[in-house]
């Protein structure tokens, strides 16, 4: 924030910071999905991470041609709500073990990942339009159809079969979940009746 004056004074300055906010985020996104195709142990989510990773860099080259077009030098700001959410995911990922979690933990991420980008660039496209922008805004729609397409597949997959597939590797014995419900009805079996 600036000494005088505050950085952003009125909707085109948060639409500018906005912007590279996104810009950011598909910086950090493009960083991590590499590392999300090399967990991912199921080879159709394998093959959905790596086309999301080359749509992701043709996003930024297409809010590259959006900078361009407002005349503004391509730039990040640091974005902390991606930073947050990839760090989560990389904690989590590194308490499992078993590979079917892994893929349904990795889904769960990326889906976290896209709802944020979704955000984004709603917001984004509908200023663009507000701003007497329609090239940008045309810019900015066709990233919020590819992050909206992923998120569909994604869904997709998972309700078909990782979900599945980490819900069959449950242990014979009580899960932690049966636990903790057959340890509440015990307690609750104390409690006399109103
Ligand atoms: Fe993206
Ligand atoms: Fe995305």
């Amino acid at each position: 924030m600036g000494w005088f004056s505050p950085d952003i004074e009125n909707i085109d300055d948060l639409f500018l910071h906005t912007l590279r906010d996104i810009y950011y985020a598909e910086h950090q996104i493009a960083k991590a999905l590499p590392d999300m195709v090399a967990k991912a142990s199921d080879a159709e989510l394998k093959k959905g991470f790596t086309m999301h990773l080359r749509q992701t860099k043709g996003q930024i080259k297409r809010l590259d041609r959006a900078f361009k077009a407002l005349k503004q030098q391509p730039k990040g700001t640091q974005c902390p709500a991606i930073d947050g959410i990839i760090a989560e995911a990389n904690d989590i990922a590194g308490e499992i073990d078993d590979k079917m979690v892994l893929n349904a933990a990795l889904i769960a991420a990326a889906q976290a990942v896209e709802h944020y980008e979704i955000t984004r660039y709603g917001t984004l496209a509908s200023w663009a339009k507000l701003l007497g922008r329609p090239d940008v805004a045309r810019l900015l729609a066709a990233n919020l159809k590819e992050e909206k397409a992923t998120d569909k597949k994604l869904n997709g997959i998972a309700k078909r079969k990782i979900n599945k597939k980490a819900l069959a590797r449950r242990p014979k014995r009580p899960g932690r979940l049966e636990r903790a419900e057959n340890a509440m009805l015990v307690t609750a079996a104390g409690i006399p009746a109103i």
